[in-house]
């Protein structure tokens, strides 16, 4: 139980690598706060993490990550029915395609607005909670912020440069917000997940040759589940990562080192 008496937000809790960090953050003691656009899907979440327990653990807050007054509106939700926060997971992403001679403005922004902005915005607001809740103590609780970044913060591909550019910055952020957080004991890292199973890419595993390509060039020859991303993100914002801040854990099935 290593997040017994700890409070959790996920963002993008809904489905994919979001909802089996929230199940698995649950399974082990969290109280979670599940956040996305789409009630219906975060309901589905924590009916299934709260039917496992006697006492319910999972809370849904609708909120559009990208948009700043949702953003307080979340801050103050948190502030007023939990009055602390020690993990923030932003996992909300989106996926957004083209080369640079290509790509329009409004699909820059987009790509910029919800894989990165929105991890400025929801730790800027989010972030005042931990630090006041850190207090002076810093050795009581364990506090940690991850952001899911991607492999394609490493290696950009010709035709992904909105998502590959933001997903670089969201590694670079959280180096950043490691130095800025570790006054107050609280650990920032990101995880840059490979090619998942997830409803980001199904569009893309429906095609028998993307498929086939990802196998052949991935090292463990195939496509991660959600869930094997879920347990590097519990793992980093667990107490037994009480030493690792500022980095980013690649778990790619070793497609960077083909
Ligand atoms: N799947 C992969 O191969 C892969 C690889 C590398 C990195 N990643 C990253 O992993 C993270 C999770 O993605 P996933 O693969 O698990 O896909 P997913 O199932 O589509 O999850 C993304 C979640 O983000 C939420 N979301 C999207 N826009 C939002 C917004 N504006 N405000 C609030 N929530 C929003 C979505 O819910 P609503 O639409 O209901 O809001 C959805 O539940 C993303 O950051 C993605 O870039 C995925």
């Amino acid at each position: 139980m290593r997040f017994k008496e700890s409070i959790a937000l996920i963002t993008g809790a809904g489905s994919g690598i979001g909802k089996e960090t929230a199940i698995r953050l649950a399974n082990e003691g969290a109280k979670v706060i599940l956040t996305g656009r789409t009630r219906s899907k975060l309901d589905a979440v924590a009916n299934q993490i709260n039917q496992t327990g006697k006492v319910p653990r999972a809370e849904v807050f609708t909120v559009d990550v990208t948009d700043v007054e949702d953003i307080q509106e979340l801050a103050d939700y948190v502030q007023e029915q939990f009055g602390d926060l020690h993990i923030l997971i932003n996992n909300a992403g989106g996926n957004a395609d083209g080369t640079i001679l290509e790509t329009t403005e409004d699909i820059w922004d987009y790509a910029q607005n919800i894989n990165l902005k929105s991890i400025f915005l929801i730790t800027q607001k989010l972030g005042k909670i931990m630090v006041a809740g850190a207090g002076n103590d810093h050795s009581q609780q364990n506090r940690a912020v991850v952001n899911v970044a991607s492999l394609s913060g490493y290696k950009a591909g010709a035709r992904f440069v909105p998502y590959s550019t933001s997903k670089a910055g969201v590694i670079s952020f959280t180096k950043a917000l490691a130095l800025e957080f570790a006054p107050h004991g609280i650990r920032a890292n990101s995880v840059s997940p490979g090619f998942v199973e997830t409803p980001l890419i199904e569009n893309s595993l429906e095609n028998e040759k993307f498929v086939k390509t990802i196998q052949r060039k991935t090292a463990l020859g195939r496509i991660a589940k959600p869930e094997e991303i879920a347990n590097v993100i519990a793992f980093l914002a667990s107490e037994d990562a009480s030493y690792v801040t500022g980095t980013d854990l690649l778990v790619d099935g070793g497609w960077l080192i083909k």
